[in-house]
């Protein structure tokens, strides 16, 4: 049966839905019903569809008590809203039903797993915040919490780990038909650990062990585990909160980082070998995976950032995206990201031009990217869904651009720019005149080790954001923008003569 806090949160985002044009969405990104959206949660296929929750809510555009929201698809591009599944209803998660992840019972029902919180007044008369890790059974519609709820909690974890960060649980089945489940914890130093429970049938769980410590080396809290075999080699992602910069890879702030090392399964131990930020752009967090029917590892992150999101007007209709489903691998001992291959069947209206060339704008290099003087715009290339395959290499092989600059969602007034600076091995995204009246994070750089012969991308637009996939997909930079639809253009410009080979899909 379920409770009146989900029964009005329905009704109200189904009425409120038909009150958002289609239009003023992404196309195919993921938005909330109504309201805010910040990470994927249980994001799964069960019976037939690919299933996406989300942290939801729907009250206003901005985070608040949270829901989960709930869409399907059968390609991950194009969704489809089913009713919120989860509302913070019962006294152990009267505060907030946070992220989690999903999984099919062997009987075929459906279970998802959350972090329930619960503000609770302690001793001393302060307020304290508790989380434990909560289950919900259901049919891929509604889902009924267990009635023995919490069935982690903190008992459950190491003698001095947090009780008040303890959240995120990532389930999988083993080979063995065993169950995993992976949660994010600060330990006694202050930072980052997760801990790994065990069990047979997902209500009845014991802790087997530490599984990562991130003693203090990336950011503190690590958010949002998740953890798979891939290539031969096991891949542990996590957003971590608190980062400081190291060089170009990571950055301030909530990131994301990728661990890939050995994965001994009959021991669930990881060794880790290298670690990479995931995205160099400017919003992501918080993804998660989910492996397709084919056997795919496929890879979708909140197109946000903690420490921008609050900077806009709680009366939009909705805000926060998710990012565009990347199928995974390992290439070269690092991740390699790259648009999932449905969205090639969404291709139309294609343009291209070969060897085409742009002649330069000497005064480019000592510019920063204040205007446009002097870019070119190529007939047929714009718009603000677009999926674009360019190549770019200097006219003369021996005088190599210092500075090539790519501006999207352009007109006379605003840009957004793409600057890449192959002779320092850079790439640089800039949003400051991309409309946006906030002193939000507008720019962020990439050290790219680029093949010079040859500089590729891929760049995907869907409205409100644009996803530049660099070398392949071994470098991606993410951002959302918020420019009018109406500024469409495309321009080029480079500060010595360059050979432009592009290809441009709309979406
Ligand atoms: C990460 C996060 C999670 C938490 C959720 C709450 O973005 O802080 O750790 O479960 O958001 O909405």
């Amino acid at each position: 049966m379920n409770s009146q806090t989900l029964r009005e949160a329905r009704k109200y985002e189904e009425a409120q839905e038909k009150l958002i044009a289609k239009e003023t969405r992404p196309k195919f990104h993921l938005t909330p019903r109504v309201g805010w959206m910040n990470d994927p949660n249980g994001l799964c296929y069960y019976e037939g569809k690919y299933h996406m929750f989300y942290q939801y809510h729907p009250y206003d555009a901005h985070w608040g008590p949270m829901h989960w929201g709930h869409a399907v698809s059968t390609d991950l591009l194009h969704w489809e809203f089913l009713p919120a599944a989860l509302a913070p209803d019962e006294f152990y998660d009267k505060d907030g039903v946070f992220s989690g992840s999903a999984i099919t019972l062997e009987d075929g029902r459906h279970l998802l797993m959350y972090t329930g919180v619960m503000k609770r007044t302690v001793e001393n008369g302060q307020m304290k915040e508790f989380q434990t890790q909560c289950v919900a059974v259901g049919d891929g519609i509604d889902y009924e919490k267990y009635e023995n709820n919490p069935v982690i909690n903190a008992d459950l974890i190491p003698e001095g780990s947090s009780k008040t960060d303890f959240r995120d649980p990532k389930i999988w089945k083993k080979k063995d038909g065993t169950y995993r489940v992976l949660v994010a914890n600060r330990a006694a130093d202050g930072s980052g650990q997760l801990l790994l429970f065990k069990s047979n049938d997902c209500f009845k769980w014991e802790f087997e062990k530490v599984f990562a410590s991130n003693k203090g080396r990336y950011g503190l809290m690590w958010e949002c585990p998740d953890f798979f075999e891939l290539d031969g080699k096991g891949v542990l992602l996590t957003s971590p909160q608190d980062m400081l910069p190291e060089g170009f890879e990571f950055h301030n702030g909530n990131g994301n980082i990728c661990i890939i090392g050995g994965y001994d399964d009959a021991t669930d131990s990881f060794t880790e070998e290298k670690v990479q930020a995931v995205d160099y752009g400017i919003d992501y967090y918080a993804m998660q995976t989910v492996e397709m029917v084919d056997g795919r590892r496929v890879m979708i992150g909140w197109m946000q950032n903690w420490d921008t999101a609050g900077a806009h007007d709680a009366r939009e209709p909705w805000f926060g995206q998710m990012a565009l489903p990347r199928e995974i691998s390992i290439k070269d001992g690092r991740l390699r990201q790259w648009p999932i291959k449905e969205l090639e069947d969404m291709r139309s209206g294609k343009v291209e031009y070969k060897d085409f060339e742009i002649s330069a704008t000497t005064d480019l290099k000592d510019r920063d990217s204040e205007s446009i003087d002097g870019a070119i715009s190529l007939e047929g290339i714009n718009g603000r869904c677009l999926d674009i395959e360019l190549e770019v290499r200097p006219k003369d092989v021996d005088a190599m651009f210092d500075k090539f600059v790519i501006s999207i969602a352009a007109d006379e007034k605003y840009h957004t720019d793409i600057v890449l600076r192959p002779k320092e091995n850079i790439a640089k995204i800039d949003r400051k005149f991309s409309g946006s009246r906030r002193a939000i994070v507008h720019q962020r750089r990439a050290h790219i080790p680029w093949n010079k012969d040859s500089i590729k991308l891929r760049i995907v637009m869907d409205r409100y954001s644009m996803e530049v996939f660099f070398e392949d997909g071994l470098y991606v930079m993410t951002a959302s923008l918020p420019t009018d639809v109406s500024c469409d253009g495309i321009f080029f410009n480079t500060n010595e003569d360059a050979i432009l080979n592009i290809v441009k899909y709309d979406l």
